[in-house]
């Protein structure tokens, strides 16, 4: 099939050997949940490379567990914050001699797509998941240590989410005046059109938090208390909930221990019930500094059925939002007035949520949903190309083009050939 095909030259041109960008110019570096995507992409057609791609991603992980949301593999001044800012090098959390990256995290989907992998070659697999198990019971070891303090899993800041100007961040970052941030150039509105990305007023926000992050050493437990932005966020929260529970069922077949996997499930079940808004029918973020919920709905909403949550509360939710779409699911609730619908995280429809999504509502008896989910995902991508986000409205493409996790999850989910190979 030639979008299959497209795919493919699309994940060759972005492979950089043993990493993945998710497109040349915009985004140079190994981000973390694309880089995840972009290996479930080339088991689609070359099982050996995907592993290949979790382990250089995993290369990269901090002597706490964390692993960071870019590696700068190597330096491209096309993009900002590059490492300098960052500020990571000779933190006590990192260690030594360890790849140069961000010092935040990104949603830890890695576990659930190597546990997927590893299905489509068990024996292939079996000596690579093995290998990278300890690895990953430490960054989910350090996802709960480190900010499950609530239950839910909280984020530090907004670009850790993945969902980076959702609405959902408004008014924490707005109560904070990003004083003191030193003069800088961006670099992502010389890639794309400034309407489809975040805000001046967004970005001196995230550099504000980065600054603060960096004075403080990266040290998570000095972050936790004095960062006045600290919100449980679902997309972390359900992704995490989901990699435990992968990751549970690769103990199970590596023979290891599933206790403290257990242990963590049971956290995060209780965490995510703290999450869910009875106003809005739906899961939401919260503020841990000021206990509010957002009250908004957002995509990350319905990765509640990923997580393997059996819930049917937010279904008439979820029947409002795909009424009020054309095209689902829209990053944010069409009838809200901050709606926007080629802004980043305030209204795109985003391929890799529709992914988690409509894989998620099949495993919970919302056949009929998530079958409308796939195929507005795949007539997205077939009418408009490989792009990073579509408008919900008209599906014009948005973002970056070429882009790796577009492209990974057409193969592995919403091409009508995903699943024959
Ligand atoms: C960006 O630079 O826009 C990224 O989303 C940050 O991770």
């Amino acid at each position: 099939m030639p979008l299959d095909d497209e795919a493919r030259r699309i994940l060759r041109l972005n492979d950089k050997g043993s990493y993945t960008v998710p497109t040349a110019g915009l985004y140079p570096y190994q981000w973390n949940w694309d880089s995840a995507f972009a290996a479930l992409g080339f088991a689609s057609f070359d099982v050996g490379r995907a592993w290949v791609e979790l382990e250089t991603l995993f290369s990269g992980q901090w002597a706490n567990g964390m692993v960071p949301h870019i590696l700068f593999h190597r330096d491209d001044p096309g993009y900002f914050p590059g490492p300098g800012i960052w500020g990571t090098e000779g933190v006590a959390g990192k260690g030594e001699g360890r790849v140069a990256s961000s010092g935040i995290s990104q949603p830890p989907v890695a576990a659930s797509l190597a546990w997927r992998i590893y299905g489509c070659d068990p024996a292939l697999g079996l000596p690579r998941l093995r290998a990278l198990f300890p690895r990953l019971m430490a960054f989910h070891r350090w996802f709960v240590a480190a900010r499950a303090e609530s239950g839910a899993v909280a984020t530090t800041h907004p670009w850790e989410t993945g969902r980076d100007n959702s609405p959902d961040w408004d008014a924490p970052l707005a109560a904070n005046d990003p004083v003191g941030v030193a003069p800088y150039t961006r670099r992502d509105t010389g890639h794309v059109n400034a309407r489809m990305r975040p805000t001046k007023e967004d970005y001196d926000r995230y550099i504000w938090l980065v600054q603060f992050g960096r004075a403080r050493g990266w040290d998570d437990a000095a972050i936790a208390v004095e960062s006045p932005f600290r919100m449980a966020d679902p997309t972390l929260t359900f992704i995490l909930l989901r990699a435990c529970r992968d990751l549970g069922a690769a103990a199970d077949v590596l023979g290891e221990d599933r206790a403290e996997i257990d242990g963590w499930i049971a956290h995060l079940e209780a965490g995510a019930e703290t999450l869910w808004n009875p106003e809005t029918g739906a899961y939401d973020s919260r503020n841990l500094r000021t206990g509010a919920l957002s009250g908004s709905v957002s995509n990350a909403s319905f990765l509640c059925w990923w997580a393997g949550l059996t819930d049917p509360r937010p279904i008439p939710t979820l029947r409002r939002i795909l009424g009020a779409a054309p095209f689902a699911v829209p990053s944010f609730d069409p009838e809200h007035p901050k709606f926007d619908t080629l802004r980043y995280w305030r209204g795109p429809v985003w391929a890799v949520m529709n992914t988690m999504i409509g894989l998620g509502m099949e495993e919970q008896g919302l056949g009929p949903q998530a079958a409308r989910i796939k195929a507005d995902t795949a007539r997205l991508i077939s009418e408009n190309g490989f792009a990073e986000y579509f408008d919900p409205v008209n599906g014009t493409p948005a973002g970056g083009g070429t882009f790796t996790w577009t492209a990974a999850v057409w193969l592995a989910w919403a091409s009508p050939s995903a699943g024959e190979g």
